[in-house]
């Protein structure tokens, strides 16, 4: 036998939002005694009670079970000041109140989410600093491609971070919009002045549209997927975490603390802390599927749907902040592997593009030059051959062109150190960039 109540309820999920929904209603209590519209002696016993339920939680009371949180906070207010109490909802409707709500709350969350981001940053470039010269393997399609300074390799991840903490300022533009006054659909009769509501509650603007402002949460569905873009992005870090802690590999180690043992397997470090952000991924990105879909198709204005947009928002919330949270310590944890990451640089004919291009400077069109290195990398292949391996002769039975300079363009620092382009490898690019990005880090 189904409970009704607390089927169509939500209190066990939007408890959460009882701050900020007091917050509102003192705002709105406020408004309603500037305009006249309820006595100041009502709204200040209103005033006074709402004030007195948000010390008490502050304490650690909790209010007593409801429908949802703005009617657990109406009726306590009843409970202490009696009938006036039910003032405080002239001229609203809970319609407007939860879309305050939770966009008052939102607003809040952008700015930790963000503090949490640009910590992470700044663990970024203080490993790209304290790593400045440690070279390695460079990939694409995961094979050995082009040597690349580790540094440059994390700051990859520093200005992914810089996009997403831009993307929620962007989300949080449009959030800080106020419903409140758009009451059930149609706005109100009462003469009420949702400006000086907005100024209490520190809204930039207020909303133009009473049937948009209550039934849309675009601005929930676009904080989720900033979020899920966060996470994306933590993904790919972890990978390579997960990576290069492979004795395979061996280029970092980590905290042991982020790790665990196995239960029958004595020798094994897993990197349980890096898979488990990887994989809360999943959830994150179901959740903005779930807000997607409780959305579409709704016809306008409010509809009970949309007391389903709570438990994903707030899902992806608490999950990219703990992430964040264990990333910012693991990543801080981080260590390389000088000899395995310059070991590493031997394997794969890293050298081969700089080859290349010591040909095409030297008048060779470089794609002649890119068949004959190719050339000389099957050549090394069939005789177990580095490319550093060969001598003066043997690569000018490739081309008359090459000279002893040829080796100065084979050691993999230098090649790295060569990449002088903007945005580039080399040291003083990378260098470049590290200024770049502490100037846009709180
Ligand atoms: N608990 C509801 C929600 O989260 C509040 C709004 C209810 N409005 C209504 N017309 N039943 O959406």
């Amino acid at each position: 036998m189904q409970n009704f109540d607390q089927f169509i309820g939500s209190f066990s999920f939007d408890d959460r939002l009882a701050e900020v929904d007091i917050t509102g209603s003192i705002a709105h209590t406020k408004m309603l005694i500037k305009t006249g519209i309820i006595n100041s002696s009502d709204g200040e016993k209103i005033v006074s009670g709402l004030t007195s339920i948000l010390k008490d939680m502050e304490k650690g009371w909790k209010l007593p079970d409801e429908e949802d949180v703005h009617y657990a906070v109406e009726k306590e207010l009843m409970r202490r000041i009696g009938s006036v109490g039910g003032k405080m909802h002239t001229a609203r409707s809970r319609n407007d109140q939860v879309a305050t709500d939770l966009r008052i709350y939102l607003k809040q969350k952008i700015g930790v989410i963000q503090g949490l981001i640009n910590d992470f940053q700044k663990v970024l470039v203080k490993k790209a600093d304290e790593n400045i010269d440690v070279v390695m393997p460079g990939f694409t399609h995961l094979q050995p491609a082009q040597p690349v300074l580790a540094a440059h390799h994390l700051l990859a991840y520093a200005w992914m971070m810089q996009r997403d903490k831009e993307r929620l300022t962007d989300c949080y533009k449009r959030t800080d919009i106020l419903p409140l006054g758009s009451a059930a659909l149609a706005g109100t009769s009462f003469d009420i002045d949702r400006q000086y509501t907005a100024k209490l509650l520190d809204f930039k603007n207020v909303s133009e549209n009473s049937l948009d402002a209550v039934s849309d949460r675009d601005f929930a569905v676009e904080f989720v997927f900033c979020i899920s873009l966060t996470a994306l992005h933590l993904t790919r870090f972890c990978e390579e975490i997960i990576l290069w802690m492979n004795p395979e590999f061996g280029y970092i180690t980590i905290d042991d603390k982020f790790t665990s043992g196995s239960s029958i397997m004595p020798q094994k470090r897993n990197p349980d802390c890096a898979e488990v952000i990887r994989g809360k991924s999943g959830r994150i990105f179901g959740d903005l599927i779930a807000l997607l879909t409780i959305i579409k198709s709704l016809p306008l204005a409010y509809n009970r749907d949309l007391q389903e947009d709570k438990p994903p928002v707030f899902d992806a919330l608490d999950n990219i902040k703990m992430c964040l949270e264990v990333m910012n310590e693991m990543a801080d944890s981080l260590k390389f592997v000088i000899e395995k990451t310059l070991k590493s640089t031997e394997k794969g004919f890293i050298a081969a593009t700089e080859i290349a291009d010591y040909l095409a400077r030297n008048n060779v069109p470089f794609r002649v030059a890119h068949g004959i290195v190719k050339d000389i990398v099957l050549y090394c292949g069939k005789n177990s051959k580095t490319l550093n391996e060969l001598s003066l002769e043997e690569y000018r039975k490739f081309s008359e062109i090459f000279k002893e300079d040829i080796f100065k363009h084979l050691d993999i620092r230098n090649i790295a150190e060569m990449k002088t382009s903007y945005g580039g490898t080399s040291k003083k690019s990378v260098l470049r960039q590290i200024d770049n990005i502490k100037q846009k880090l709180e």
